[in-house]
């Protein structure tokens, strides 16, 4: 006989077929005398009721199950059905059929609880390396998982740890710092005020660079133009005298003259490659400069710049003076210094026109194209425009456009960069609008 699924009912021994039918004969006639069945006779082909777990958590009927395992579906063994009828008689197979009965349900029970898990029980034993690797896997997704937990948690105690960057002085424009919440500003703790900075005369090749003349030298061992005049308007210069005409530095103004007043300075020279209209020198360090002024300025296209005035000795500043007091009066003073009081005395001083075939006047340079070149690049070859429009309250001078000192490359360069518009201020001096008696 075969199930519908294929599997064989148990077909028992002809003796278990005798003993069946006594036994449920003498069942029978207990019925009838209403005697209570031996609880022995209810013993038989248990099965452990963990086996089919998954059938019964998913609602598997009873009819479902083969015919051998529907009886104890249906009433298990030692449980009260609540039914009043008496549960059928089973028999317990003994002997050889009883040992092939339990072998062949055994085998049924293991193939219909493969199909009801849906595992081939014909497959290949169950490798633990799956699992393994799974959890290798696991294990490798678990860390990636935790490692990024600490980037970002490290990224975070860095952005806010670092300052907000520029142009974000609030540092709201840093996304994760903006999520975090804010945190108290660290005190900062107390600096120590640096010394003060020493005196650029204690520095031994600024020492040796004054006592050779080599002025610009001197200039870039104190550390450069702006270092130097820093030292000199903080009182760290003590070996710089802004009143000795032979330095580079010296200031002559209507409260500062020349030291002697009819200073006279050596070797002065005429700037080679420059036209020059009356025959002026220059100290050797201007004339080159000049030459380098004329050259650029050629170069870069503005057209010619010639060399209207250079040195006056305090005789020549006495006659030139003396013209425009006669032209202007008391009004000379602002366009004409005194003798002893020019810088074209030093030799520091020059006086530029443009040329262009014919050379120009000193009031017309200001309308040329040179005019503008030297009022922008003449500091890129160490000469100042020394009277500016705005400044005539420091100098004493109306603007003179035309008018260039020499500082050389290393003071032209601080004087520009920081904006001065006289050597007054820009050496920490007082004004000099008049002259004193
Ligand atoms: N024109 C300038 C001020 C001089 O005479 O030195
Ligand atoms: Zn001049």
């Amino acid at each position: 006989m075969t199930e519908p699924g294929g599997l064989a009912t148990p077909r028992a021994a002809p003796e278990t077929r005798r003993a069946a039918r006594a036994m449920r004969e003498e069942a029978e006639r207990r019925a009838r005398t209403q005697e209570p069945a031996a609880p022995a006779d209810v013993v038989s082909f248990e099965l452990p009721t963990d086996d089919f777990a998954p059938a019964s958590a998913a609602g598997a009927s009873p009819s479902a199950l083969p015919p051998e395992l529907r009886v104890h579906a249906a009433a298990p063994v030692g449980r009260t059905s609540g039914a009043t009828a008496p549960a059928p008689p089973r028999v317990r197979p003994r002997g050889r059929a009883a040992r092939e009965t339990h072998r062949k349900l055994g085998e049924r029970r293991a193939a219909r609880a493969a199909e009801m898990l849906e595992v081939d029980e014909h497959a290949p034993p169950v490798r633990h390396a799956q699992p393994r690797r799974l959890t290798r896997r696991l294990a490798v997704v678990a860390g990636l998982v935790t490692g990024g937990a600490l980037l970002v948690g490290s990224a975070a105690m860095t952005a806010m740890m670092l300052p907000p960057a520029a142009g974000d002085p609030t540092g709201a424009a840093t996304s994760l710092s903006a999520q975090l919440p804010a945190v108290e500003q660290l005190p900062v703790p107390d600096v120590q005020q640096s010394p003060p900075a020493a005196d650029i005369c204690t520095l031994p090749d600024v020492v040796s660079a004054l006592q050779t003349g080599a002025d610009e030298a001197a200039i870039v061992a104190a550390g450069g133009g702006e270092a130097f005049r820093a030292a000199v308007v903080e009182g760290r210069a003590s070996c710089v005298d802004l009143g000795d005409s032979s330095r580079v530095w010296a200031v002559v103004d209507k409260a500062r003259p020349a030291s002697p007043i009819d200073y006279r300075p050596v070797g002065l020279v005429l700037p080679d490659g420059v036209r020059n209209v009356e025959g002026g020198a220059l100290r050797s360090d201007a004339a080159s400069a000049l030459s380098s002024l004329a050259a650029a300025a050629l170069a870069s296209g503005v057209g010619e710049i010639a060399l209207e005035s250079g040195f006056r000795s305090y005789q020549t500043q006495q006659e030139t003076y003396g013209r425009h007091v006669a032209e202007r009066g008391d009004g000379a003073d602002q366009v004409s210094a005194r003798p002893g009081f020019s810088e074209h005395q030093l030799g520091l001083g020059a006086d530029v026109v443009a040329c262009a075939g014919a050379c120009g006047s000193l009031d017309g340079l200001a309308a040329t194209p040179q005019g503008q070149w030297v009022a922008e690049h003449a500091w890129e070859h160490g000469w100042i425009v020394r009277y500016v429009d705005g400044a005539t309250p420091v100098t004493g001078y109306l603007p003179e456009p035309w008018h260039l000192r020499y500082v050389g490359p290393e003071l032209a360069k601080a004087y520009h960069d920081g904006g001065w518009t006289s050597l007054e201020d820009f050496f920490g001096l007082g004004p000099a609008p008049d002259y004193l008696g």
